[in-house]
């Protein structure tokens, strides 16, 4: 039987990795119940870095998989988080300029524990913010569990990526083309890649003990982003607001499994039961 390359090399974790998978993506949820009583106007997305660095090494025992992190092509990234602020798309790296009331962020926590990986980002509110931003916050989160709810042993990759492009587009947002989610394990980014956008039926089959992440970014504006010249930070090439959520999940023999659950994460969105 013919299988794409791609659909080859992707990896079907085993019960015991799985467990492990648990463990890391439940530590990397962990870090955002810690770090959200600390996102407040006034603090530094810098601040904010170090005491997530200081949680995960110092209380967790994890390692903060972006520092030093290096692909190809890519200077080492210099933070233990990413700080995704208003029209930062992704990758955002954390500095010296304090948050204030009105802003969007992203953080992006990955931790290593035990050689696995967990990954998983929320948006946060800064104080209060305009309707636009508060409903692009909210109609991404949509987005991710809209992806989430497709995943199923039989369902392919394409239907995670419509679900996620229909539910944004419909709202007169726009999906983010040069980033995707990423299958997970011992290595950060895996195959397959899991785009946002796409057609039912195309794209990889998934099978029970696949683990992937589904991290839309959905831009207010344009599509389109640019990178600054610090090599890492993406934005809106029309300035326009993103937002970004993040779970990494199980294929299950039931459906989906979220690995990045944690006691203070948001409920799934009521509407989609
Ligand atoms: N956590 C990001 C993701 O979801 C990747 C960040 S790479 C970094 O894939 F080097 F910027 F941290
Ligand atoms: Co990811
Ligand atoms: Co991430």
């Amino acid at each position: 039987m013919y299988r794409s390359p791609s659909e080859m090399s992707i990896a079907i974790k085993t019960p015991n990795e799985i467990e492990k998978m648990r463990v890391a993506g439940r530590l990397a949820a962990e870090v955002l119940d810690y770090i959200e009583p600390h996102v407040r106007p006034g603090v530094t997305t810098a601040e904010l870095d170090r005491l997530c660095h200081d949680y995960m090494v110092n209380v967790q025992g994890t390692v903060p998989a972006p520092l030093n992190y290096a692909p190809a092509g890519y200077q080492p990234y210099p933070k233990s988080i990413c700080a995704s602020v208003n029209h930062q798309v992704c990758h955002g790296v954390p500095g010296d300029k304090a948050l204030k009331k009105g802003d969007i962020v992203n953080l992006d926590i990955t931790v290593i524990k035990d050689g696995w990986h967990g990954d998983t980002s929320r948006m946060f509110i800064v104080g209060d913010a305009s309707i636009l931003a508060k409903r692009l916050c909210a109609v991404t989160y949509e987005c991710l569990w809209l992806g989430i709810a497709q995943v199923r042993p039989g369902a392919h990759l394409g239907d995670i990526g419509h679900a996620i492009q229909r539910h944004a587009e419909a709202n007169g947002f726009s999906v983010v083309r040069e980033f995707c989610g990423h299958g997970i394990g011992r290595q950060f980014h895996e195959e397959p890649q899991v785009l946002h956008y796409g057609k039912p039926g195309n794209g990889a089959e998934l099978r029970p003990g696949m683990i992937f992440t589904i991290e839309p970014m959905i831009n207010a504006g344009k599509a389109a982003i640019s990178e600054l010249p610090d090599g890492w930070t993406i934005v809106t090439r029309d300035r326009s607001l993103s937002a970004q959520w993040e779970h990494t999940v199980l294929v299950s023999e039931a459906g989906a499994e979220v690995l990045t659950v944690s006691p203070g994460m948001p409920a799934k969105p009521a509407k989609l039961g």
